[in-house]
This record gives structure tokens, C-alpha cells and sequence, in this order.
């Protein structure tokens, strides 16, 4: 029988991960079946259980059901201790494990555009769980300067100070988006901005030479600036191939070439 393996969120219709896992299994010749499940709103640690109770390998976890997941884990890897939320689950020896594959996502996507990380001048936008799953494997792929721009400056400087310990090999720095300026190597979008249809106006005393959307599969106005600047940009369909990835490693140990899926 095929290994069985399912995303669960609310809402999940919209969800490529059994696309893109699909894909996978059969460019590495791995039997799988990877299905949707709406989880209710209060219903997601009966869906988890259900799923492994009938022999289900492995859950990624989407909206809005990371930080349940994450509350749920006897065993979480480093990453997503920091990240506190969880976007991939297994069975181990009676334990379930969590781990979050988004930062490395984000981290291999940039890479496979091949925009140099390692000491670059990192400017990130927005402040809330999108920018906290991504600050640890950014500085692990080598980035020392990070500043984090947020609409609510105190949310920016509560997140500075709750990771600063966890990446003392890196400077974090708040600003408000207001008061944002200079130059930067590359500015990534972490803001919800474009999922709920609003603008987010970048201040003329930015600059930038790269520019990653995260949110994925809705106009940015933030991607428009950057094209009316002509400055290089994507937008997270990358990101999203990249933490596919990174699960269908954790749970089959093969890790598909992501250049193959773009
Ligand atoms: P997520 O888990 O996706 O990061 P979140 O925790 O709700 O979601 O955080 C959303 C982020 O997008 C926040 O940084 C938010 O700014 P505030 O903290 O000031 O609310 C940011 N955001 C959402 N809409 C925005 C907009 N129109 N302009 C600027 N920032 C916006």
C-alpha cells in the first residue's frame, strides 16, 4: 500500500502541496498518496490523531493550525522551537514530532535564484509568525545583519528581543515602516499585506536590489514597486516548492533538486 501522508487547514482547498508532493514522489520513484483535510476550527488535534491512527506517515500543517501543532509536539527540532509554530509531522517510537521546513524553503529559494545571502543586508517587512519561522535558517545560511520593519514598531522590537538570543551570531535591529531607510541587498515582504488585498507603500528612502515576496498566489503591490523600480523579484512559489521539499525529505530521506519543480 501507497505511504499515506495529507495537508490539514482551514480552509484547504486552495492548497498545491498535493501537487507538489505528487510531483516529487515521482521524480524519486516513491509510492505515495498525498490527500487534503479540512480540519474544523476546533477540531485539528482529532483530525492529527485520526490520521496517524490509520497507519498516516506524515501531516503538513497550514493555516491557521502551525501553533497547535507546535503545542502538540513531545519532540520539535531546533527550528521550530524559535519558530514556535510547526508545519510538519511525523510518528516516532510513539512520539509526535514537529519540525518547521518554511525558513529552509525561503532560504533554498533564494538560493536557487542564485541571490547571495552569506553577509548580505537583510531587510525583512512585517513582524507577526511568517517573519519569526524564518529569521533562525536565514542566519544559518549566513545572513549577520537583519533589520525587522514593522507597521507596529513594539511588535518588531518584541520579536528582536524574544530571538536575539537564539541567533547571537547575527545583529536584529527594529525599525517602524515609516521610519525605514538606506539601502539594502535584498527586502522580503513577510507582511500579510497582499492575502487581504491591502497596498503596502515602500518609503522613497529605501533602496533595494532584490525583492521576495512570500505571500504566495495574490497581487503584491509590494512586487510592483519592485518591478516600477526594476529591481529583481519573486514571489513565493518558490518558497513554497522549498518547504515541500524539506518535508518530503524529513519523512521519505531523498530530497528532490527544487531547480526541477520551479
Ligand atoms: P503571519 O503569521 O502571516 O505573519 P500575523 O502574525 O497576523 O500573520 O502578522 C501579519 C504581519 O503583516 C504583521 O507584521 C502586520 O503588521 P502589524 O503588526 O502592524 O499588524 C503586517 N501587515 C498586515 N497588513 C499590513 C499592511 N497593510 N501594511 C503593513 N503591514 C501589514
Amino acid at each position: 500500500m501507497s505511504k499515506q501522508f495529507a495537508v490539514i487547514g482551514n480552509p484547504i482547498e486552495h492548497s498545491r502541496s498535493p501537487e507538489l508532493h505528487h510531483a516529487f514522489a515521482k521524480k524519486t520513484g516513491i509510492d505515495l498518496n498525498y490527500s487534503r483535510r479540512l480540519a474544523p476550527l476546533d477540531g485539528f488535534e482529532s483530525s492529527v490523531h485520526e490520521f496517524f491512527s490509520q497507519n498516516g506517515v506524515g501531516i503538513n500543517v497550514t493555516v491557521p493550525f502551525k501553533e497547535q501543532a507546535f503545542a502538540m509536539c513531545t519532540q520539535l527540532t531546533e527550528r521550530a522551537k524559535i519558530a514556535k509554530a510547526v508545519n510538519t509531522l511525523w510518528m516516532e517510537n510513539g512520539e509526535l514530532h514537529g519540525d518547521n521546513t518554511d525558513g529552509q524553503g525561503l532560504v533554498d529559494a533564494i538560493k536557487a535564484l542564485d541571490w547571495d545571502l552569506k553577509d548580505a543586508d537583510l531587510l525583512i517587512i512585517g513582524a507577526g509568525g511568517a517573519t519569526r519561522g524564518v529569521i533562525y535558517p536565514l542566519v544559518k545560511a549566513g545572513v549577520k545583519k537583519i533589520v525587522i520593519a514593522n507597521r507596529t514598531l513594539a511588535r518588531a522590537e518584541q520579536l528582536v528581543a524574544d530571538l536575539a538570543d537564539s541567533v547571537p551570531e547575527a545583529q536584529l535591529m527594529a525599525c517602524s515602516l515609516t521610519a525605514l531607510q538606506g539601502q539594502f541587498d535584498l527586502v522580503i515582504n513577510a507582511t500579510s499585506a497582499s492575502l487581504s488585498g491591502d497596498a503596502l507603500i515602500l518609503p522613497e528612502t529605501l533602496t533595494f536590489n532584490h525583492a521576495y515576496e512570500m505571500a504566495y498566489g495574490k497581487a503584491s503591490s509590494f512586487i510592483e514597486q519592485a518591478k516600477a523600480r526594476q529591481v529583481p523579484s519573486s514571489e513565493g512559489f518558490g518558497m513554497l516548492v522549498g518547504q515541500a521539499i524539506e518535508a518530503f525529505y524529513i519523512w521519505n530521506g531523498v530530497r528532490p533538486n527544487l531547480k526541477d519543480f520551479l
